[in-house]
């Protein structure tokens, strides 16, 4: 089987076809996952909420992700993973390169850092080194704090235009992916065609390049909690494998998100 790479990405961009994604915390979930033909897994930081009951991802250590990050690389024979690089663990381009080392020896491709402008120097730096990264704008949700709450961002127009100049920057530091979470499906269309690299979006719309869930949205099993942007795909019962097979064949087709799961 043809491993993903990010150049096989790139090419999916370029050729209109959408990429699929999905967290993924264990083996056996990221081998279902990759046997249903999934095409990049993300070992987020979300685990400290969807796997520890935490009320944000702040606690998620280094040691959590890479632990994770072992589980959901044995699992897994053809997608291309990802890992998240918790709080603080980036908080100097020092810092990450430590901190990445241990998330790429735990089997990741490619690591995801939350943030803008501020990050290009360690975005740059982690490439000069051999690290891929993935870049995160919108709602970051390390900085939940900072927003007051879990809140659609980019709605007024120079927020709207800010973003996508940070976007342009990381990608001129050599980000070679980027995640656009809970902003307009205009802006992030906007984005989308702005850049070269592949945009995966998630709350953004549907014409990003792609898109990811979190796995337990996706399954609706969180304890409580449902996201607008998120779609149960457990919800007309079947198996979880079906579900899967639904949310993936529904990303390939442009039939999700639909508008009522996007924000205006
Ligand atoms: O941690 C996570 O699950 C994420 C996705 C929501 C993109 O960062
Ligand atoms: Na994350």
């Amino acid at each position: 089987m043809k491993k993903v790479t990010i150049s096989a990405l790139q090419k999916q961009k370029q050729n209109n076809q959408k990429i699929t994604a999905l967290t993924a915390y264990d083996a056996s979930f990221a081998m279902m996952f990759d046997e249903q033909g999934i095409d990049v897994l993300l070992v987020g930081d979300s685990l400290g909420m969807v796997l520890n009951g935490q009320d944000d991802t702040l606690q998620v250590t280094v040691a959590d992700i890479a632990y994770h990050t072992r589980a959901v690389r044995r699992g897994t024979e053809r997608a291309f993973v990802i890992a998240d690089m918790p709080f603080m663990s980036y908080a100097s381009a020092q810092d990450s390169y430590q901190n990445a080392a241990q998330l790429m020896a735990a089997g990741a491709s490619m690591v995801k850092i939350e943030g803008g402008r501020w990050l290009c120097d360690t975005v740059t730096g982690l490439v000069q080194r051999g690290v891929p990264v993935c870049g995160h704008l919108g709602l970051t949700p390390q900085s939940v704090h900072v927003f007051g709450g879990f809140k659609v961002q980019g709605r007024e127009k120079d927020k709207a235009q800010q973003l996508i100049d940070e976007a342009l920057a990381l990608e001129a530091a050599g980000i070679q992916l980027l995640v656009l979470e809970c902003v307009p499906t205009e802006l992030a269309t906007r984005v989308t065609s702005a850049l070269s690299i592949p945009v995966i979006g998630i709350g953004a719309g549907r014409f990003t390049d792609g898109q990811i869930l979190v796995m337990h949205d996706m399954f609706g099993i969180s304890a409580n909690y449902m996201p607008k942007f998120s779609k149960n795909y457990m919800a007309d019962g079947g198996t979880l494998r079906d579900a899967v097979k639904r949310y993936i064949d529904d990303v390939h087709a442009g039939d999700f998100p639909s508008d009522a799961h996007s924000f205006e």
